[in-house]
């Protein structure tokens, strides 16, 4: 089914979403939406993230982050360094990310990921983090992961990363964008308010009708 990504919100999740309807290839990720994911939140355990569309409260993506750490050994010598004076390496965790399999390959899935990178840079404002990591559940979704330049923390791992300062430099191009949008919308609404402008101007100057038959 055609879905408007115009007309999706990503939102905080809450008890008044609809859940219960939610398909996913992943029982895991399926079940932990239509089951215990409001719990988990409301313990503290994770903050999830539902798109739904306008007007709607059915649940067509989500995704959940936490916290974690990575151990010094795990990371490149210069994150080691970074953080050796920490016992562990604080990151951000992506739990899940799931997309009703009747929307997927629209998309969502791209924009749920460009939301998680707000959220992390958001965190990393906050609080002092490496990485955004996860794992992936098969070598397909590893691959998927590939794609936002996530890497492996060691050759066919399927536990990924990606540095907060890639993700900050993502943000930065897209935010770029957005404003380089924004301005060319501006720049023709005044394009076209101008050209109205002139074809009136062009009307009231111009001489009455019988006066023009009749020279
Ligand atoms: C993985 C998932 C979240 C992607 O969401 P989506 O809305 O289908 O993704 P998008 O439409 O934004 O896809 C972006 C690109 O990735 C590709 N892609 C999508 N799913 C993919 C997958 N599983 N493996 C590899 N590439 C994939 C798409 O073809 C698209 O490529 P294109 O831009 O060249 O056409 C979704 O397919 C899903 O829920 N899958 C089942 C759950 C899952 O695997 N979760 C991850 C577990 S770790």
């Amino acid at each position: 089914m055609p879905l408007d990504l115009a007309r999706v919100r990503i939102e905080a999740l809450n008890d008044l979403h609809e859940r219960s309807r939610f398909r996913c290839s992943y029982r895991r990720i399926q079940n932990f939406l239509r089951g215990n994911i409001c719990r988990a939140q409301r313990r503290n355990a994770l903050r999830a993230f539902v798109a739904c569309e306008e007007g709607s409260r059915t649940v067509v993506g989500y995704y959940y982050l936490t916290a974690t750490s990575v151990e010094h050994e795990d990371v490149g010598l210069e994150a080691a360094v970074d953080f050796n004076q920490f016992n562990k390496i604080p990151a951000v965790y992506l739990g899940m990310i799931g997309v009703h399999t009747t929307y997927c390959r629209q998309g969502l899935g791209t924009e749920l990921m460009f939301d998680i990178f707000r959220q992390a840079e958001e965190v990393a404002n906050r609080v002092g983090i490496w990485a955004l990591t996860l794992d992936a559940v098969d070598e397909e979704a590893a691959a998927y992961y590939e794609r936002f330049d996530f890497q492996r923390f060691k050759p066919g791992s399927l536990e990924m990363y990606l540095p907060i300062d890639t993700i900050r430099a993502v943000n930065e191009t897209r935010r770029e964008a957005d404003e380089e949008a924004r301005l060319e919308a501006e720049r023709l609404l005044a394009e076209a308010a101008n050209e109205e402008a002139v074809d009136q101007q062009a009307g009231e100057g111009a001489p009455p009708a019988e006066r023009t038959i009749g020279a």
